[in-house]
């Protein structure tokens, strides 16, 4: 709901309320965010002070009143705001200049969606539009802040649109998409995602202190590095209580989540597009639009915070069949065969895994070009015959026979100068003019800010697509950008590349989901260095990483599961030792940890023993069983696998608490054990429940918690079925 009294707006969600206020000079003050109030004017919280070296704008009398120190909803370089600001332009005389100010706003049910970029989305009953337009006076500069408040879900979307209403050329040098400034509660913690290739989304807690926190990504994808998620809380804030702030940035490229303590102890958090290597040119009337934050609180910790994003990115992110459809459970040749595969060995594995109650067959890396190896062929996206004896078509035939779909690998935009494609277009490669560039993993990357490079891939990719029935795509992307410049686009305007590269993917996206919009795309970059919200809108599911070690995959998992719903969580068994930190763990436990997630296997089933195949058998009974609860129940964090060695444990609940599921792996066995309490979350306190036929009140396995059976061994897992009886 949006509340309005006199340039008074008072953003209502059920649990959330979100306030900003003209002041009496036009400016757009951001006076509150946090727990649900009434509709008070709260802007009596600001206090202004004289701080010195701390300027008034001209014509302001009082000199307690400085842009440098009062709250604002959206903050602009070069005129005595010396914090971080969101926009910073460059007016045609060379002139940085931009004093916003209020001019007239919008409120509308629903919600637009953004040029060429993807946004969560809603009924008009679902979500409601503020849009406040501000104004510079000089140079006609327009700059529209929109905001769209889900009530339910307690979650606002902010995005921004800058208009060049000069007669004169501007440009941008930096466009952020939002700005909370913090001036009441400030004393926080920034929690961030950090990792690397194969170990993703660590989870990081710092406190903001005065001056500069930066988590951030300038290598033209989000990255394995830093995700593009951040959390702000009170110290003491945890899973289950204290005040937490959530900032998603639905964005795949560069960005930067940045805060700021002043000189007067208040927190300015920005995000957005990163400025770096980063100008975007207006004609007059242009216009440049930013992806959209998502942001969300709450009062009660971290564990609904997350739960807040697993809704809205599941059912106002996702779209397409398999939003709801339910996922073929399947298998991926990559950890059996690597490059050394052809249609037999393929065929051979979706015999064993169709009798097993596995769905799918992907067809990782190497059925295309020359593709023999990683050092070449990217580009040459045609069907190797040599390996592929009778092509893609008898091959999709055959699998489908055994009752199995084929799913099947790309890695779009990206090319080997050992190619057709190389020797055909090398101006289609993103580098500096006359440069060599850098390789990595000895490939190249194309330039997709260009139509006809987007156009080719739209095409070969068509082209295998309808060649068979291909019913599920894995879109890879191995290496990150550099050299970044397009042989296409005039000098004052490379600053655009990154941004451009970005908006060809999503159109290219764009375009294939919907002409293919039964295939099932799964995202992957180099596992999950592309595990954004944008990239969820594609595709309902990310490969969460390239390590599929089970104890490894519990803190990678745990890290992803606070921004991001475990539907979208790719994991699959991989067999043992494990091939990235040769660990060995039970087959059950692999099972265990991969059910969070979308569930498959990824090793060669040709292999397994009789036993192993009968496990195999089970988990993908109980996978089925357990479905819908894991991919559409509420999601606990029962432990901190970053700090608890002894065992982890999280659990799913039913939307209607009716059943839950507890989730269980020893990580380090004890002799003389220490005995196991583990406090459930989410069930109904006057229910009763039962749990291996012994009966419980939801209240006591909340507030007593449940006594795990002693266990020993390593990594030995367990799940525990907890049914409502009553
Ligand atoms: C990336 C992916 C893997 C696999 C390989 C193939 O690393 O994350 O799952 O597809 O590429 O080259």
């Amino acid at each position: 709901m949006i509340q309005m009294k006199n340039k008074l707006f008072t953003l209502q969600t059920t649990n959330t309320t979100y306030q900003m206020k003209v002041d009496q000079y036009d400016v757009l003050l951001h006076t509150y965010y946090g727990s649900r109030i009434d509709d008070s004017d709260l802007s009596y919280t600001i206090q202004s002070v004289d701080r010195g070296f701390s300027g008034n704008p001209y014509g302001v009398v009082e000199r307690s009143y400085s842009l440098d120190t009062i709250p604002q909803e959206y903050t602009t370089f070069g005129t005595g705001d010396y914090r971080s600001s969101c926009l910073q332009v460059m007016n045609s005389d060379g002139s940085h200049d931009c004093e916003l100010r209020y001019v007239k706003h919008e409120v509308y049910q629903g919600k637009k969606t953004l040029e060429g970029m993807p946004s969560i989305y809603g009924t008009e009953q679902e979500v409601e539009t503020l849009e406040v337009t501000l104004k510079d006076e000089i140079s006609n500069v327009e700059v529209i802040l929109s905001y769209s408040v889900f009530e339910t879900l307690d979650i606002i979307a902010r995005s921004v649109k800058v208009i060049n209403g000069a007669d004169k050329q501007l440009k941008l040098q930096k466009v952020l998409s939002c700005c909370v400034d913090f001036h009441i509660a400030n004393d926080f913690d920034m929690i961030s995602f950090y990792g690397r290739h194969s170990y993703e989304r660590a989870v990081e807690r710092t406190p903001v202190r005065h001056g500069k926190l930066v988590v951030d990504s300038v290598r033209g994808a989000s990255s394995h590095h830093q995700n593009p998620f951040v959390i702000l809380c009170d110290h003491q804030a945890t899973e289950t209580t204290g005040n937490c702030y959530g900032f998603s940035f639905v964005y795949s490229g560069n960005f930067i989540a940045q805060t700021e303590v002043d000189q007067a102890n208040q927190t300015r958090f920005v995000m957005g597009i990163h400025p770096t290597a980063f100008e975007f040119l207006l004609e007059p009337g242009d216009s440049f639009t930013t992806p959209e934050v998502v942001m969300s609180y709450s009062e009660h910790g971290l564990g609904q915070l997350s739960r807040n994003y697993h809704k809205v990115y599941r059912h106002h992110l996702c779209r397409g069949k398999y939003k709801t459809a339910r996922r073929p459970i399947l298998i991926n040749n990559w950890e059996a065969t690597y490059f050394d595969f052809d249609d037999k060995k393929l065929v051979k594995i979706a015999e064993d895994a169709a009798k097993l109650g596995i769905e799918m067959l992907v067809m990782d890396d190497g059925w295309f070009g020359n593709r023999f190896d990683d050092n070449r062929a990217l580009g040459d996206w045609f069907v190797n015959e040599e390996k592929l004896k009778g092509g893609l078509s008898s091959l999709c035939e055959r699998v489908n026979a055994l009752g199995m779909k084929l799913g099947i690998w790309f890695e779009p935009e990206m090319i080997s100068e050992d190619s057709d494609l190389y020797r055909a277009h090398p101006d289609w490669v993103l580098r500096t003019n006359g440069r060599k560039g850098t390789l990595s993993r000895n490939q190249f990357v194309l330039d997709m800010s260009r139509k006809d490079v987007e156009d080719y891939l739209f095409e070969a990719i068509s082209k295998i697509l309808d060649s068979a029935n291909i019913e599920y795509v894995k879109w890879d992307m191995n290496r990150h950008l550099s050299n970044v410049w397009s042989a296409k686009l005039p000098p004052e305007r490379q600053g655009e590349v990154y941004h451009r590269y970005v908006l060809g993917l999503y159109s290219l996206l764009e375009r294939l989901t919907t002409k293919y919009e039964d295939v099932l795309f799964e995202g992957c970059s180099g596992g999950g260095g592309r595990f954004d919200p944008a990239m969820l809108a594609y595709s309902p599911q990310i490969w969460c990483s390239d390590n599929t070690d089970a104890i490894d995959r519990i803190n990678i998992q745990y890290g992803t599961s606070f921004g991001y719903p475990i539907s979208a969580v790719g994991s699959h068994v991989s067999a043992c030792p494990n091939h990235q930190t040769r660990r060995s763990t039970p087959l059950h436990t692999r099972g265990v940890v991969a059910m969070s997630g979308t569930f498959g296997y990824e090793l060669d089933i040709n292999q397994m023993t009789e036993e192993e195949k009968e496990i195999v058998k089970e988990q993908t009974a109980t996978f089925k069983r357990y479905y819908d609860l894991i991919s559409d129940g509420d999601y606990y964090r029962l432990t901190n696998p970053f700090d608890n060695h002894y065992y982890a444990a999280w659990e799913f609940v039913a939307q209607d608490q009716s059943k839950a599921l507890l989730n269980f792996v020893l990580l380090k066995p004890q002799s003389n054990p220490q005995i196991i309490n583990i406090k459930l979350q989410g069930l109904d306190k006057e229910a009763k429940y039962c749990i291996n036929d012994q009966t419980y009140s939801g209240q006591a396995l909340m507030k007593a918690g449940f006594s795990v059976p002693v266990m020993y061994g390593d990594y030995t897992a367990a799940q525990f079925e907890i049914v409502k009886i009553s």
